[in-house]
């Protein structure tokens, strides 16, 4: 594979590549590079490569020129690649594709970036390392060469040391450890010591799977997980985020469609489905909110028909669902309830389809990590202005750029809930 570098710094890499496996993969032939410096195809004496950004603004822009006469200077460039934190960002996935190519060409940015239109001349494929800023393309470049560079054959040992590694199978690695067995009083895990290679792997695997569905749940989804590895992480007792998120359905103070206060009447098929939905992504509680007598003696009937009464038997996993449910009269209520089971006044978020909302998703998963939010959802034409006014904050809408976004209340806390705890820990 060959590597060619367009960087206004080459010296960067005269002492990544002077060591350890890459040194040793170029002496082999392995690998090889080229630098081409942007500074050589300078038009003027001071061999300028920079000027400033038409619009204003800081900083200097990297001229289209210079880059554009180093990468025709290069013979064949194969696969162009421009380092930018505006790319797709860089995994194991692409590494790989990567490592399969004979020649790949790298522009290495400085300043504010390169003027956009060397990526309208040339066929130039742009790459994030992640979501952060660096001085310039050339340590991100170095970070790339080494992913692909180590799963080219013969460029490492044994290539199976790549087989077990963090994402080769969309899984995270399991721990390692050597000598001491013990340092510190801390044990090295028995079975490492044990010498049956079977359940060193087993344990092994299990330890993967548990540190990505700890840290890294999003790449489960594209795991290849045995029928094992399923059993394996339903029987660990992980605690979910879940069991911070207090669920209440308000059916009184919302709004009818006049935009005035109003009570709503309960519905069968709310009560059923997101006590359902709460039970699956392990929500504590799911409380009815309603001051009206009639309405709640008709929630305890049907509740108590599934969990004491014929429907038990029928269907018990109803009865389980059902559970979580309690009734109460107000939000008011439901709040002091949370804060005595939790010990903790609840952090109150507020659902609403018309306001753009301060919280995120992701924050509500922040501050989930830390105390217990209870999540309102209001039936009718939405909660009103007295119950929008009691909330911390108010989550922003299930598809705020599209116009139409009338869901029933049932999909509203399915969606919601799915995307503040999807599968994760
Ligand atoms: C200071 S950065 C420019 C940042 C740019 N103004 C922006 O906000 O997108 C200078 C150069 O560093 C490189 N760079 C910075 N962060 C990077 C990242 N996360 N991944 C890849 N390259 C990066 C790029 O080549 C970039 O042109």
């Amino acid at each position: 594979m060959h590597f060619n570098i367009i960087s206004i710094f080459p010296e960067f890499f005269t002492s990544p590549l002077n060591t350890s496996l890459l040194k040793k993969a170029i002496e082999k032939n392995i690998i090889s590079f080229s630098f081409i410096n942007p500074r050589d195809f300078a038009t003027d004496t001071h061999r300028s490569v920079d000027d400033r950004p038409y619009g204003g603004g800081p900083g200097m822009v990297m001229m289209v020129d210079p880059i554009y006469q180093a990468i025709k200077s290069i013979p064949d460039p194969g696969k162009i690649i421009l380092l930018s934190p505006r790319g797709k960002v860089f995994n194991q996935k692409k590494a790989k594709e990567l490592s399969k190519l004979s020649k790949i060409t790298f522009i290495c940015g400085r300043y504010e970036g390169i003027d956009e239109r060397i990526e309208e001349i040339l066929d130039i494929e742009r790459i994030s390392i992640g979501d952060f800023v660096l001085n310039g393309g050339e340590a991100a470049c170095l970070s790339m060469i080494e992913a692909i560079a180590r799963l080219i054959p013969d460029f490492m040992g044994k290539l199976e040391s790549t087989e077990y590694e963090s994402f080769f199978s969309n899984l995270l690695e399991h721990p390692h450890y050597t000598r001491p067995a013990e340092y510190m009083g801390i044990k090295v895990p028995d079975v490492l010591l044990s010498g049956n290679h079977r359940e060193i792997e087993k344990w092994r695997r299990n330890m993967s799977l548990i540190e990505t569905f700890k840290n890294r749940p999003d790449l489960l989804e594209s795991a290849n997980l045995s029928p094992e590895d399923y059993k394996y992480l339903r029987e660990k007792k992980f605690k979910f985020l879940g069991r911070n998120l207090y669920v209440g359905l308000v059916h009184f103070p919302v709004l009818n469609k006049d935009g005035k206060e109003c009570a709503v009447s309960l519905t069968n098929l709310d009560i059923h489905d997101i006590a359902r939905v709460c039970k699956t992504y392990s929500v504590s509680k799911y409380y009815l909110i309603t001051p009206i007598e009639d309405q709640k003696e008709l929630a305890r009937r049907l509740i108590h028909h599934w969990i004491d009464g014929p429907g038990k038997g029928a269907n018990p996993d109803r009865e389980i669902a059902l559970k979580i449910v309690r009734i109460i009269d107000s939000i008011e209520d439901a709040i002091d309830d949370i804060a005595k089971l939790t010990g903790q006044r609840p952090y109150i978020v507020t659902t609403s389809a018309r306001d753009e909302g301060d919280l995120s998703f992701s924050n509500l998963r922040e501050i989930l990590e830390k105390r217990p939010i209870f999540l309102l959802f209001g039936t009718g034409h939405g909660l009103s202005k007295r119950a929008m006014d009691m909330a911390h904050g108010i989550l922003r809408p299930v598809r705020p750029f599209d116009r139409y976004r009338h869901l029933s209340v049932r999909s509203a806390v399915s969606i919601i809930i799915d995307r503040i705890l999807g599968d994760c820990f």
